[in-house]
């Protein structure tokens, strides 16, 4: 039988580990890839039983991170992995006028630059295979489809790859790679984490919502490995809203 063989960036973030959570062991196989050696190592420890999975410290950020997860993931399996999940990204919620210039920079540099390099380390490594078919999913934001206030900088950098995905879609489907993204709504994970500390803010995050409640990381995930699954075999250049209907709906309020 053949695996599917996943490079998984961010992956001790929390939408990776859902998704980590649906592989399926002698079906699925695993490259997790993050800055942080230690919580790689105790991810590693709580894969599901048998599912055959290495874990490399990169930087995905960089050229060389980006370049080094791929090799390591293609020497490790003897295969260009081909699947990608690049969960890499970080969130900033600070007005234009009181971003600094690092803020700034570290936004740019763990979303739009680490989805282009990683992407194209990604690619070139699809295309020196006999069959190069493969899917790719990164990950976009609603903060780049609608303008919701204070998220100017992190807004710009989603939207990049919200716009590098149907280019590399167009430009590599003829080789049978699928490249697709999700733009999720606010999904409760380490990162967001902070916004639900204050009184009463899941309940008032939840009324924000058409469907009356936040993200979690399984919503999220389960739109990811059915993107990287021949179930959308017919499916590329699409950048898929999962936010509760947020960037999309606005029920009536009801008169009784
Ligand atoms: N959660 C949400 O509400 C939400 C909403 C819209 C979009 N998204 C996007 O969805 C994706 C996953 O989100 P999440 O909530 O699961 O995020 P998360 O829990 O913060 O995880 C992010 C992951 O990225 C890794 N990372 C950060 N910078 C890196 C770099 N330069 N190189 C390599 N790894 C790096 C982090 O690990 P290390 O720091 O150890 O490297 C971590 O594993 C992200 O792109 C995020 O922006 C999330």
């Amino acid at each position: 039988m053949s695996y599917r063989t996943l490079l998984i960036t961010g992956a001790t973030g929390g939408i990776a580990r859902a998704l980590l959570g649906q592989l399926q062991p002698g079906r699925d196989r695993a490259a997790l890839v993050a800055r942080d050696a230690t919580t790689l190592a105790e991810l590693a420890a709580t894969l599901p039983a048998g599912l055959e999975a290495i874990a490399i410290d990169a930087d995905t950020s960089t050229p060389e991170g980006a370049d080094e997860a791929v090799q390591a993931t293609s020497e490790h399996f003897g295969t260009a992995p081909d699947c990608l999940a690049h969960g890499v990204g970080s969130a900033l919620l600070a007005p234009l006028h009181r971003t600094t210039d690092r803020q700034y920079r570290d936004c740019v540099a763990a979303n739009q630059d680490s989805a282009f390099f990683t992407l194209r380390a990604w690619v070139r490594a699809r295309l020196q295979a006999d069959a190069p078919a493969g899917s790719a999913v990164l990950f976009s934001s609603v903060v780049a489809q609608i303008g919701i206030s204070n998220h100017e900088a992190i807004a710009m950098a989603k939207g990049a790859i919200a716009s590098l995905i149907p280019a590399a879609a167009a430009t590599y489907s003829a080789q049978g790679l699928r490249i697709n993204g999700i733009a999720p709504g606010l999904t409760r994970t380490g990162a967001t984490e902070h916004l639900f500390a204050a009184r009463n803010a899941e309940a008032q995050i939840a009324a924000q919502y058409p469907l009356q409640r936040y993200g979690e990381a399984d919503d999220i995930a389960r739109a990811a490995n059915w993107l990287l699954s021949d179930a959308a075999a017919w499916v590329t250049g699409q950048v898929l809203s999962v936010d509760g209907g947020f960037s999309r709906v606005r029920p009536l309020v009801q008169r009784t």
